[in-house]
């Protein structure tokens, strides 16, 4: 079978993805028009054509404005509906997807809102076509870390649906440690733990991310080489990193995808995968972040396989599920 077929029909476990990243350009301007939202653009063509970025921060500017179209329930229904139909049709079998709260909460826009908007649409997937998925409750860092404490403290009633909490937004000037005490109290309660680090930052983010944070996945990671000690950890600890190529490369982590380094870093016995991170915004879902590591780097069959098994054991589904997914893949 060609690599495009096995990469459109075997399994996927999808990793790193922010929710409101998924936000189509045509459901943002249905949005706009219901809630008499004034957006900077006057078509559909012209959202699309303003997707070109610079850095992480002139990317995070247009997906906070985007966001402010999300305002009741049904919105929230309808954005994780969106994504997770997309799921179906790339056969992402499993998926671990961030919100950011506080891009609405400080909005005025509430859990009470948004956490039933998803429910809905999660527990739809689930009974429609047997969809496996869990959340991630991202504290935003270029906010005080006071205020990361009352988010959590915010999220109380829906701790049942959270499974893990991590890090995200402008990473510079931010650090890991920032957010040691906050996350100390995440680790009691007994959440699951990641953080964006090593994307723009340096080597020493990471450090900090594992160290201080406590995390169980680091979330791109992708400057680990600066450090050969820090990758001898990763590849000894098997800490998985959620890479994202088509957002490296939108965001000019990399200047070309010939560039990008998940294959070195997959041959070095890293446990790497595969994720889309903001796929409206990046040009592409899962799969499509897939085909650019064949057309670019020329990933071979074996590579993808083991990236797609990596995606189901880095992540935190129950270990009899893991391997059910990994034999599919294995047997393929
Ligand atoms: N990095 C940091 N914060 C983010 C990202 C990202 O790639 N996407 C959405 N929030
Ligand atoms: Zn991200």
């Amino acid at each position: 079978m060609a690599i495009s077929s096995l990469i459109s029909t075997l399994p996927k476990a999808e990793l790193h993805l922010h929710i409101e990243g998924s936000l189509e350009p045509a459901l943002m301007w249905q949005l706009a028009k219901k809630h008499q939202v004034t957006l900077p653009y006057n078509s559909v063509a012209e959202i699309e054509a303003a997707y070109q970025f610079d850095d992480l921060q002139s990317f995070l500017d247009l997906y906070y404005a985007g966001a402010d179209v999300l305002r009741d329930e049904d919105d929230f229904y309808q954005l994780m509906w969106s994504y997770l139909s997309k799921c179906r049709e790339q056969n992402v079998v499993h998926a671990e997807i961030m919100f950011d709260p506080q891009t609405h909460t400080l909005r005025g826009v509430g859990f009470d809102t948004f956490m039933p908007g998803f429910s809905k649409a999660i527990d739809q997937a689930r009974s429609e076509w047997g969809m496996s998925t869990l959340l991630i409750m991202s504290f935003l860092r270029h906010l005080p870390e006071a205020d990361a404490f009352v988010t959590l403290k915010e999220a109380e009633p829906y701790y049942s649906n959270i499974t893990a909490i991590g890090l995200d937004s402008s990473e510079l000037g931010h650090p890991p440690q920032k957010f040691e005490r906050v996350f100390a109290q995440v680790k009691e309660l007994g959440f699951k733990i990641v953080a964006h680090a090593g994307e723009e930052g340096p080597a020493d983010y990471i450090w900090q991310a594992i160290k201080l944070l406590n995390v169980d996945r680091v979330d791109h990671g992708v400057k680990c080489q600066q450090d050969s000690e820090l990758m001898q950890y990763l590849i000894k600890h098997q800490l998985p990193l959620t890479v994202c190529p088509l957002s490296n490369l939108k965001l000019k982590v990399i200047d070309d995808m010939k560039h990008h380094n998940i294959l070195q870093l997959l041959e070095e016995g890293m446990l790497v995968t595969v994720n889309s991170d903001d796929p409206t915004y990046f040009g592409g879902y899962l799969n499509e972040n897939y085909d650019q590591l064949h057309a670019a780097l020329g990933m071979n069959t074996d590579q993808l396989k083991q990236l797609l098994a990596n995606s189901f054991t880095a992540s935190f589904l129950p270990e009899p599920k893991k391997q059910y997914w990994i034999e599919q893949i294995n047997a393929a």
